[in-house]
């Protein structure tokens, strides 16, 4: 029993509904996975109490022996897990790596150039309504109207004209692969630095199912908790050279204290990510995704770039008479969480949004593989197509739960 379920039952019902929730329904947001109980174990233990200001070996405060080796053995591993000369273990999320890099090379007005937000980059990547837009002078990328994939001509014209101090390259929504090369040669051309944020793609990389942007980059930052599966958080890569700054820049420039029981969750992560079986499953990632892809173009939908290399599938809706939103909401009463989503050129605004993204790592993560990939893609068409029709959007909620119930994951967290 959870020691809290006596002592704040308000609490307890509500993660214990959150619980049900993952279990019940088929979780698709791409961004999202099922973390292991051995990491979220870690994330629970008293880890949680250390303060720990600093480095290992050179902190602020006593008693960091344990929580010492616990960084020195995440940093190891991610090293090892990425072939990184230098890694900063201790972002408390994906923004915030960022963030590290913007305050450690850049002045304040200097230009950086990323891909747009509304083509499929990240708000921490220039928007005008995050710290990288308001402090930044920020320009930005985009991919081509013809077939959706990034234009690296237009990439090196922007970065030619205007000499931007960094670059970026990476996305939360461009089911693509990225050429890092061509990003290093057009970097080098306008005397920039490049940084990779591989937030989404990381766990792909690290099974070398994606291309590697390490031996490219000057930094290469990501999250820990999407393909990567591991606990909520972010991760700083760099050359050796750059070490001194970015760790200056996390602690004490961006944060004070790190959170050492997810540093100890990012190295058991780290661990089962270094596992032959991480790749196993990064694999079945891409089948999967791969044959959703092909599954809903078969049946009257459209994909942007027409199909994915990555855990994800931009359905261009613009054709199909349904927006964004009422696609998510219909997918949401039948039981399948994923997120509308604003496509390149989207005629809507992104409240509305003309695009829904639709990841594969959860449902893999729970065992599920090409059969229950055709039984999802029906699903996602049923609902979409009758998405103002209650009887169906139940009748699909009825199957998503016995799909499920197939595939439990977090059973012994139920009673
Ligand atoms: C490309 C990219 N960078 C950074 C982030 C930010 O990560 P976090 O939510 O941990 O700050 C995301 C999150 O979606 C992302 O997709």
């Amino acid at each position: 029993m959870n020691s809290y379920k006596e002592q704040d039952p308000e609490i307890y019902s509500i993660i214990y509904d959150e619980v049900l929730r993952q279990e019940n329904e088929l979780q698709m947001i791409a961004s999202e996975n099922y973390a292991s109980k051995a990491v979220m174990d870690a994330v629970g233990s008293v880890l949680t109490n250390k303060y720990a200001e600093g480095y290992p070996q050179k902190r602020y405060y006593g008693g960091c022996e344990f929580v010492d080796k616990a960084e020195e053995l995440a940093i190891s591993r991610a090293k090892k897990l990425f072939g990184a000369e230098a890694v900063n273990v201790q972002p408390h999320s994906g923004a915030q790596a960022n963030m590290a890099v913007f305050l450690g090379f850049l002045q304040p007005g200097d230009t950086v150039l990323g891909m747009s937000l509304d083509h499929g980059g990240h708000l921490s990547h220039g928007s005008k309504v995050n710290f990288s837009g308001r402090i930044y002078n920020s320009i930005f990328y985009g991919v081509k109207e013809s077939d959706f994939l990034i234009d690296y001509d237009q990439v090196e014209d922007l970065a030619i004209k205007n000499k931007p101090k960094l670059i970026i390259a990476g996305w939360s929504s461009y089911p693509r692969d990225l050429d890092y090369a061509r990003f290093r040669e057009i970097a080098d051309k306008s005397g920039s630095l490049l940084l990779a944020d591989i937030a989404h793609p990381s766990g792909l990389i690290a099974a070398g199912l994606y291309s590697d942007p390490v031996p490219y980059c000057d930094f290469v930052t990501s999250t820990t908790h999407k393909t990567l599966r591991g606990p909520r958080g972010g991760i700083i890569m760099m050359k050796e050279e750059h070490a001194k700054i970015i760790n200056s820049r996390v602690f004490p420039g961006t944060q004070g204290g790190p959170l050492m029981n997810t540093i100890a969750a990012k190295a058991i992560a780290f661990n089962e990510a270094l596992d032959n079986s991480f790749k196993l499953y990064q694999e079945q990632v891409l089948v999967n995704s791969k044959l959703l892809a092909s599954l809903l173009i078969d049946s009257g939908f459209e994909c942007i770039t027409g199909g994915t290399d990555t855990h994800l599938v931009l359905l261009d809706l613009r054709n199909s008479g349904v927006t964004g939103k009422d696609a998510e909401k219909a997918l949401s009463d039948a039981g399948i969480t994923t997120n509308k989503n604003a496509i390149p050129f989207d005629p809507q605004p992104p409240a509305v949004a003309s695009g829904v993204r639709i990841g594969t790592p959860g449902i893999t993560t729970r065992g599920m593989k090409e059969n229950e990939v055709k039984i999802i893609a029906k699903l996602i068409t049923d609902a979409i197509k009758n998405h103002n029709n209650e009887k169906v959007l139940v009748e699909c909620r009825q199957k998503v739960n016995e799909l499920c119930s197939k595939f439990p994951i977090y059973s012994d967290l139920i009673s």
